[in-house]
């Protein structure tokens, strides 16, 4: 059978023999209770990981940014965001459902806002106004092709929101890209937020679960929000497991993901017809512009799926293609010749 090169998301990673072997062993108990020995392990590890008191092992990024955004914010408020962040653009809603409250969207080149923009948008105390009470960062950004924010301007944007007292949430789903990516540790970009969430399941390689990490107070608070919300689990060591092996064995790896989303954009700039802008390739995520080939887009990408290359529509005419585990030096140039045969047909 022909190898099928899937570039379509990270999330397509398959836990691999040593995390099956993690997952076997797990010594497990029921975490609802707080007896699970796993999942205390892999919260452990987390929260010193980020230099946080506390962790929270909850089943998806979705979940950790809802419940952490419940967690500061009471119906009414509004918090920032950048319009094409996850949590307003690919969570059905949930800000606005769950927490009630309303997001001030404001769009940014590359995801990335700036702290006089940010500024700007804070309303002034007013019976009229809803408060401002949360901004939340996505770092890096998915929407914005994986691009990393500077650590300086997440501080400038921290000294704006200590100064009108408002708190700050990291959706840091691939923050560890950004660590590979700028050798900023990843307890320094979490000093500059009251909560962070980063997942498992993408580049790291666990088939499920994300971690939310804060202060002993708040992981209480937001433990008894993930209960509501449905996310209490019980014998979840067998998650944990896997997590914990993702985070001991995995993050390095991610730095390989980067280089071959380098490679990938390289040779489709090499193509006539596909336009791509290298420099905004700066982690794993790769988005290039086919409206200059002959076929149209869903013809393309129908024709690629045939030939064993996976990758998603991201605009009418833009292709998105991420890097990861299963993803090796021969995928990308094994993917390169079918992408060139096909659009050369
Ligand atoms: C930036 C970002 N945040 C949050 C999520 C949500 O993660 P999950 O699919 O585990 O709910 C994703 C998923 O792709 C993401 O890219």
């Amino acid at each position: 059978m022909k190898r099928v090169i899937d570039l379509r998301s990270d999330t397509m990673t398959k836990p691999s023999p040593g995390m099956r072997q993690a997952i076997a062993e797990a010594e497990v108990g029921d975490d609802v209770w707080g007896e699970d020995p796993t999942v205390n392990k892999l919260e452990a590890y987390a929260a010193e990981m980020l230099a946080k008191p506390a962790a929270l092992f909850v089943p998806s990024g979705t979940m950790a940014n809802q419940i952490a955004v419940r967690s500061q914010t009471n119906p009414g408020d509004e918090i920032i965001i950048e319009t094409d962040a996850h949590i307003v653009r690919f969570e059905s809603g949930a800000v606005s459902a769950l927490s009630g409250i309303q997001p001030c969207m404001l769009s940014a080149p590359k995801g990335i806002l700036s702290a006089t923009q940010v500024d700007e948008a804070i309303r002034p105390p007013d019976i009229h106004n809803p408060p401002t009470t949360l901004i939340c960062l996505e770092n890096t950004h998915n929407r914005a092709g994986g691009t990393v924010y500077p650590l300086e301007t997440i501080s400038e944007i921290r000294d704006v929101a200590t100064s009108r007292n408002i708190g700050m949430h990291l959706d840091g789903a691939r923050l560890f890209n950004a660590v590979c990516a700028t050798g900023v540790a990843p307890d320094v970009y979490a000093s500059r937020f009251e909560t962070v969430s980063f997942c498992l399941s993408k580049g790291l390689g666990a088939p499920v679960g994300s971690l939310v990490v804060s202060s002993e107070a708040r992981v209480a608070r937001m433990r008894r929000i993930r209960k509501m919300y449905g996310g209490g689990m019980r014998q979840a060591g067998i998650l944990a497991a896997a997590g914990l092996y993702a985070l001991e064995h995995n993050i390095l790896k991610l730095h390989d993901d980067h280089k071959h989303a380098k490679l990938l954009a390289q040779g489709l700039a090499k193509i006539p017809g596909i336009a791509i802008d290298e420099d905004t390739v700066e982690t794993n995520i790769v988005i290039f512009d086919v409206s200059g080939i002959r076929q149209s887009p869903d013809d393309l990408l129908e024709t690629l799926k045939n030939e064993g290359v996976l990758m998603s529509r991201f605009t009418p005419t833009t292709f998105r293609a991420v890097t990861h585990l299963d993803i090796s030096h021969q995928d990308i140039s094994d993917a390169m010749d079918v992408i060139s045969n096909t659009i050369a047909h």
